[in-house]
């Protein structure tokens, strides 16, 4: 089987797929019998090209990152939702930017794509985060995959690690770092860095929202923070839900006074039960220096389940860039492959 993609939002992540899907093209047929073409990008500033042939992605790639537009090809004017639409496609990647707020316009274009039959794998966290049990329903109504291991630690594996490879064991407690921004901004304050310069690296470097209150107030790891207790451990909470403290106060001084008493001073998210209901908070803490999350710098992210069976697992990797989403991608677009073909 080939399959048809169509890439929807074509920034740092819809770039970083393209990247790895240019580069590894012959080694996914080969190695992982996964055949594809990409016959349709749409990007609300870039513009929207169709092929049913299938795009040449190189190419386009290159025009993209000269120009910041798709030029030399036929634009088409279809909208997102027309492209989706289109009998042609069959996995829809979503990668539009994420709302918090109305989870748009990756909502719409989820639940259309997952209401027509079509796979969905995407890295957008607004609409997990708002809307999960009911994309999963509409997901299983019609028979169609829904693939977000990106929207928590980007590629590095965190909602399959606990769907598929813990399956069976009962996660008590999830505790961790999941933004890579605040992590980088923390790290690089312990050499002195002032706040507002750390954060201007790692706006320059990619890692930051185009908001970036939304990494500093917190509200991004509030949202992975829902995405792990609705789908890890079958929470039913909001984002507004989660306790929520930023990192905007924190200063330079109070780095220093913890480093002095060998602490590191980190945004930990934790989810957990508490009398029946499953609770969420991310909150700056001053870790212990034994303590794994305290020597998790940089933009590495990590995170521990705690188990039944196993104790703690912890992954470490990194959480956030083009290429480590993109990869996300792929790895669930992988694993739809692995179901289909078993289903054979
Ligand atoms: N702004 C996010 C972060 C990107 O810094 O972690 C990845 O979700």
């Amino acid at each position: 089987m080939v399959y048809n993609l169509a890439i929807i939002g074509f920034g740092t992540v819809g770039q970083g797929l393209a990247r790895i899907l240019v580069n590894k093209k012959d080694l996914l047929e080969r190695n992982n019998n996964f055949k594809f073409k990409v016959v349709a990008i749409s990007d609300i500033i870039k513009g929207t090209v169709i092929d049913q042939n299938g795009l040449n992605l190189a190419k386009f790639l290159q025009d993209v990152q000269k120009e910041g537009k798709i030029s030399g090809i036929k634009k088409s004017d279809f909208s997102s939702v027309e492209i989706i639409e289109n009998s042609a496609v069959n996995i829809v990647v979503e990668t539009t930017w994420t709302n918090l707020e109305t989870g748009e316009p990756g909502l719409t274009h989820i639940k259309k794509a997952l209401a027509l039959g079509k796979h969905v794998v995407t890295t957008n966290k607004g609409p997990i985060a708002l809307a999960y049990n009911e994309l999963s329903k509409i997901a299983k109504v019609h028979n169609a995959f829904l693939g977000f291991e990106g929207t928590v630690l980007s590629g590095t594996p965190a909602i399959n690690l606990a769907l598929r490879n813990l399956a069976g064991a009962s996660v008590k407690t999830i505790r961790g770092i999941l933004n890579s921004t605040t992590n980088y901004i923390l790290t690089q304050m312990e050499t002195g860095t002032t706040y507002r310069n750390a954060l201007k690296r790692a706006q320059t470097l990619g890692y930051a929202e185009a908001d970036p209150k939304m990494d500093v107030e917190a509200y991004d790891a509030a949202a992975k923070t829902t995405i792990l207790a609705n789908v890890v451990m079958n929470g039913n909470i909001k984002v507004t839900d989660v306790i929520r403290k930023g990192i905007t106060d924190i200063t330079v001084h109070d780095i220093r006074t913890a480093n002095l008493k060998r602490k590191k001073i980190k945004l930990i998210a934790k989810v957990w039960r508490e009398n029946g209901r499953i609770q969420g908070q991310v909150s700056p803490k001053a870790l212990s220096s034994t303590d794994i999350l305290a020597n998790i710098n940089g933009t590495l992210n990590a995170l521990t389940y705690s188990t039944d069976l196993l104790n703690d697992v912890t992954v470490i990797g990194r959480g956030a860039g083009g290429i480590e989403a993109g990869y996300a991608l792929l790895s669930d677009m992988l694993a739809l492959n692995q179901k289909l073909i078993k289903n054979f």
